[in-house]
């Protein structure tokens, strides 16, 4: 399957992968900074992996998916593309997996769990060599992020109120220089200063 056929089959099945614009910025985000290391959050299907990895021939990619069913159709997706000995892909929670991480890693994609990129973000600097890069999706939320609705039973309001929590800290983090995209969802890229 090309790329677009790829996108095409998780359209059909409801399987979110990010938008185009994302893909853009992510392939030439990563071919600039020609990463050794990359660790993802959020494989889904292994679209953003092949994007990564297709950018920077050189690098290793650790990735994390919580469900069997993606991470099967991943493995398929990383053996077509030829890419599976450059793939260790870590199935299980997000949650329990970063926080047993070790080494450095000088690309980092974001892109799992929308209501715990606050929690983490801590783990992910420490992981984060210095002059590495921090890209994560979806961070203006639906548009929620700079409205979050009044309406405490709306049914993304933690999500949306964890997230703005994430993005004034990584804004004001004075050791990330990062700029905020505001196509699509929202997308910031942090280079890590020291
Ligand atoms: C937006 S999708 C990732 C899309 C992928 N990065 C792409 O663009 O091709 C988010 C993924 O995170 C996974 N996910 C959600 N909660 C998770 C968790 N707690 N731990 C690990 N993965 C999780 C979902 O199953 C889903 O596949």
């Amino acid at each position: 399957m090309t790329l677009d056929e790829l996108k095409q089959y998780a359209a059909e099945r409801h399987i979110p992968i990010m938008s185009d614009s994302t893909r853009q910025l992510l392939y030439e985000t990563v071919a600039a900074v020609r990463p050794q290391r990359i660790l993802e959050i959020g494989t889904a299907i292994g679209y953003s992996g092949v994007v990564m990895l297709s950018a920077s021939p050189q690098a290793r990619l650790n990735t994390i998916e919580i469900s069997e069913e993606y991470a099967s159709i991943a493995r398929s997706t990383f053996e077509q593309y030829n890419v599976s000995a450059r793939v260790n892909l870590f199935v299980g929670d997000a949650r329990d997996i970063v926080p047993q991480l070790t080494g450095q890693y000088d690309f980092i994609f974001s892109d799992g769990p929308k209501g715990q990129y606050e929690a983490f973000f801590p783990y992910l600097t420490e992981l984060l060599a210095v002059g590495g890069v921090l890209v994560c999706d979806n961070v203006l939320y639906k548009g929620l992020v700079e409205n979050v609705p009044s309406d405490k039973r709306h049914k993304h309001i933690t999500v949306a109120r964890n997230m703005r929590a994430f993005l004034d800290d990584l804004t004001s983090d004075k050791r990330y220089s990062t700029v905020l995209h505001r196509e699509g969802d929202g997308v910031t890229v942090s280079t890590k200063l020291y």
